[in-house]
């Protein structure tokens, strides 16, 4: 199902976008690792050169797209022709019936919400899910679209540039609730399934991605809504240092915060 449906979504909308004729993303070298310094060993496991490689425009591209704990970001972005491989349905609630791309996510994240929405659910809470998985093509139309609305640093501080969404990773999802009338806004975060999920959402292995008050470390403002799959220890480990994961990678690793 999931090469299916992610090659769905990107045939439609690389058609759609290039008005009928298919234009692909560059190709070249995406999936090459880069060299590693032979040198001396590495001291840690992730360095910021053996996660990244910088392609002809002088982007930094992730090397581990695939990786559970991936770092995307407005400095770091993912390999444009990049789809997750095992993206699935989580047999949760969502707003609307269609079956479209938007409902996936990686397996482990999927069944990670399934576990979420019964754990809200135990306690009495409706929760929806709006918005997985987003094909990097489906994310430069979304973008496009809201920098005709607003413009585009003013875009840019709420929808993520192709390439550099969490969407893209299979890893994230978007939650909502009836009391929002579905959407996705700031006033979730005040609503009982938004403080529920704020409260809870590191024990089922996610994580609030944007909090508030750190929009100068993760460039958006803030979302109550969006949930980043990180596992349960990281997860843990964020929500009790009130850490992004920029901040994270940074003690660790020694890169992230830029
Ligand atoms: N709203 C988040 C930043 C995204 O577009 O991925
Ligand atoms: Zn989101």
């Amino acid at each position: 199902m999931a090469s299916l449906a992610g090659a769905g979504l990107l045939t439609a909308s690389v058609i759609w976008l290039s008005g009928g004729a298919p234009v692909w993303p560059k190709q070249s070298n995406l999936q090459t690792p880069p060299p590693v310094a032979s040198d001396k060993p590495d001291p840690s496991p992730l360095t910021f050169k053996n996660t990244t490689r910088v392609d002809e425009e002088g982007r930094q591209i992730v090397t581990n797209p695939a990786d559970v704990l991936v770092l995307v970001n407005k400095t770091r972005n993912l390999p444009p022709d990049f789809v997750p491989e095992d993206l699935v349905a989580p047999q949760v609630r969502f707003p609307f019936t269609a079956h479209e791309p938007r409902r996936f996510m990686r397996a482990e994240a999927a069944l990670a919400l399934e576990k979420l929405f019964a754990g809200a659910e135990a306690d009495g809470l409706r929760p929806y899910a709006l918005s997985g998985f987003r094909a990097f093509e489906r994310q430069y139309a979304i973008f496009a679209a809201q920098v005709q609305r607003v413009g585009e640093a003013e875009a840019n501080r709420t929808v993520a540039r192709a390439g550099q969404s969490e969407h893209q990773t299979g890893l994230a999802m978007d939650i909502t609730s009836r009391e929002v009338g579905f959407t996705l806004t700031v006033d979730f975060g005040a609503t009982p399934e938004g403080k529920w999920l704020a409260a809870n959402a590191h024990r089922f292995g996610f994580i609030i991605r944007y909090p508030e008050g750190k929009e100068h470390i993760t460039g958006y403002s803030y979302e109550p809504w969006h949930i980043r799959y990180v596992g349960a220890e990281i997860a843990q480990y964020l929500f009790t240092h009130s850490l992004t994961l920029e901040e994270y990678f940074q003690q660790k690793y020694g890169f992230g915060v830029d």
